[in-house]
């Protein structure tokens, strides 16, 4: 486990350094104004920001709040967000799915997407009338960088008698080229749907191959998929497990998806992000263990104070270029604009429209675990 980062039991991540000079180069200060509007929130995440950095922080939150009023905006935040965006300035908070949606029916004029790129993208695709914003434009993704939409068009020449279901971490142009979306939330009800549709046995299924591995593992459908791969997820293995096991008797594992199968195998449970926090809601583990993303814990541990949480971890450097700060001069400046070219996003809307069409389960999927890894062929 030489990768991972153990913060160890009840160690939250390391917040990045706050300056002070952050907010007061802003013109920003912690004066009695900034304290009456956000005095209150500094219970919500006193375990990840010391009294000493609440002052750095709280005029940005106080002034990120005023201005969302005044531009009439809102913020959706992922899962992965650190908790001072995630529980102080994020409106809308979830999993991609979850995202998508809210961004569907915003009725506000703006939308600051706290997250990365692809889901600025999707909520552009789906409210093409707002303003969409990304704090940091470089904020990425493994698997969106893993395939263009002039691959997906090969992919279609090469089969064109299979269906193409992009996950909806890729960009609008690969988007376009496909017939359907999913996200992990929904994956194995989308291949299903697609497959009855087309009168076929075979989906592609792109670009994260170990996603696609595991959707294969539930599905009679056969998958064939991409070598995308998420660059937090893979990082993780069944020897990882294994020592986490050992090192902590009694651990309940979850695994989000995006790792692979091998982890899936050795897990608890596994399912997208939401699906792991509503799983330690519903459940109350003595002591658990979130094999994804580093921030998604210190979240869901905020919201289960019973649970005790051991922490391996593994940063996902694209998630974490969005900050408070970032986040206050696009809103200021209303800044780095998301743009589709109307044509792309008319056709990644059609991808994204059938998803959302397909009936609304009621809880995000449960993958399989304790299953032996399968291959799925390559395209
Ligand atoms: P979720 O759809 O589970 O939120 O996952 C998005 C993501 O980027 C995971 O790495
Ligand atoms: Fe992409 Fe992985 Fe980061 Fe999610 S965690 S945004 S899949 S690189």
């Amino acid at each position: 486990m030489a990768r991972l980062i153990d913060a160890g039991p009840g160690c939250p991540t390391p917040t990045p350094h706050r300056a002070q000079s952050a907010a007061e180069a802003r013109g920003l200060v912690y004066d009695d104004a900034v304290r009456a509007e956000t005095d209150h929130l500094y219970e919500l995440v006193d375990d990840f920001i010391t009294p000493m950095e609440w002052p750095a922080v709280a005029p940005l939150v106080a002034a990120i709040n005023r201005l969302k009023k005044e531009k009439n905006a809102v913020v959706l935040a992922h899962n992965y967000m650190t908790p001072d965006i995630f529980r102080l300035v994020g409106d809308f908070r979830g999993d991609s799915l979850q995202l998508a949606r809210e961004a569907a029916n915003v009725s506000e004029d703006v939308i600051v997407q706290a997250g990365v790129h692809f889901m600025a993208e999707t909520s552009k695709i789906l409210a093409p009338e707002k303003t969409v914003l990304i704090p940091d434009t470089r904020a990425g993704c493994s698997l969106a960088a893993s395939i263009t939409g002039a691959d997906v068009r090969l992919i279609k020449e090469k089969y064109p008698d299979y269906p193409v279901v992009t996950y909806v971490n890729t960009s609008a142009d690969v988007k376009a080229e496909c017939d359907i979306t999913c996200t992990s939330s929904n994956a194995v009800q989308v291949v299903e749907a697609v497959a009855k549709e087309w009168n076929t046995d075979t989906v592609i299924l792109v670009p994260d191959q170990y996603l696609a591995k595991n959707v294969a593992a539930m599905t009679d459908i056969r998958i064939m998929t991409w070598p995308g791969a998420c660059e937090v997820h893979e990082l993780f293995n069944a020897d990882d497990v294994s020592q986490l096991r050992d090192a902590h008797p009694g651990v309940v594992i979850l695994a989000h998806p995006e790792c692979p199968p091998d982890v899936l195998e050795a897990a608890d449970y596994a399912g997208s992000t939401a699906a792991l926090a509503n799983y330690v809601k519903d459940k109350s583990p003595n002591k658990v263990v979130l094999l994804t993303e580093c921030s998604m814990s210190d979240n869901v541990a905020a919201e289960n104070p019973g649970v005790n949480f051991v922490r391996p971890c593994n940063l996902c450097p694209h998630m974490k270029r969005i900050t408070l700060e970032n986040i206050y001069d696009c809103l200021t400046d209303m800044k780095h604009e998301v743009e589709i070219e109307e044509d792309v996003r008319v056709r990644a809307k059609a991808a994204l429209d059938a998803m959302m069409a397909l009936p609304k389960m009621e809880t995000p999927l449960d993958f399989e675990v304790g299953m032996a890894p399968l291959d799925v062929e390559y395209v």
